[in-house]
């Protein structure tokens, strides 16, 4: 009895061994797949040849005019309404690509403040615009946080007028723009690095305008103005 029992053991491990094979061994051989899953797809794997397309290359060229993301495009219209090609990084449609204050909001391991150019009306202007087109909708015209899409159930807007975020150094606001908080999605692939940039400038604008201004804050011109309106 015992021996049929030892004889039906040694075919059992030869049978286990032939077919699942030692472990660890290398072989040249095509393993049996019982199940293949998804091991085996026609695809084309790159810097290979593919008789699919007529040039017999498998790489395909990106479309004409595509801009890799991180680099500077060489044709662009400076943000200052004047004409011709600047040289100046701060003048190039650009999305982050160093690791410079300009692209990054930090300086060494700290996020820094500052506006890393020169702060014009017309980069106010710009900035208000910018504002106007990518950040209302959520955070309102004043920086509230009751921009429209409250009322269509987007919940916790920040409030850019309070004190927490008026203290934030500029580089971090920036970098929010870039990678976005919490609930609050990345715009770094859609605005350019300087324009975020005329959008925190704006922002300071919009929190010095609702709060700590005072009427004498105006220039002279502006205040007359005002007072001959109101007296
Ligand atoms: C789709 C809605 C939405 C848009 C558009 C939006 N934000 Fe926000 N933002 C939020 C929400 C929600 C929060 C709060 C996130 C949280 O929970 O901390 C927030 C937070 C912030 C904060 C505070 C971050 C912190 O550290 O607490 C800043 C600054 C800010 N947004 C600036 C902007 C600017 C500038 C723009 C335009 C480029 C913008 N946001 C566009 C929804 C939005």
């Amino acid at each position: 009895m015992l021996k049929y029992f030892f004889y039906i053991f040694a075919l059992l491990v030869v049978l286990v061994v032939t077919v699942a094979g030692f472990r660890g061994q290398k072989s040249q051989k095509t393993p049996i797949e019982i199940f293949p899953d998804m091991d085996h797809q026609p695809k084309v794997k790159a810097q290979v040849p593919s008789q699919f397309f007529a040039d017999g290359r498998g790489n395909r060229e990106p479309v004409p005019g595509t801009v890799p993301l991180g680099y500077a495009m060489p044709l662009h219209k400076p943000i200052d309404g004047s004409t011709g090609e600047s040289q100046s990084p701060y003048k190039q449609v650009r999305f982050s690509s160093g690791v410079s204050y300009f692209d990054t909001g930090k300086m060494d391991n700290k996020w820094g403040t500052g506006i890393p150019f020169e702060v014009t009306p017309e980069l106010i202007a710009r900035g208000q615009e910018r504002y106007a087109i990518s950040c209302q909708v959520c955070h309102g015209a004043t920086g509230a946080g009751n921009g429209i899409a409250g009322k269509y159930g987007l919940v916790a807007i920040a409030n850019l007028n309070q004190t927490r975020i008026r203290d934030m150094a500029d580089g971090e606001i920036f970098n929010t723009i870039t990678h976005g908080k919490n609930t609050m999605m990345g715009y770094g692939d859609r605005i350019q690095v300087q324009d975020r940039w005329a959008i925190v400038a704006y922002m300071r604008a919009l929190q010095f305008s609702q709060g700590g201004a005072t009427v004498n804050d105006l220039p002279p011109a502006e205040r007359t103005k005002l007072e001959s309106q109101n007296p």
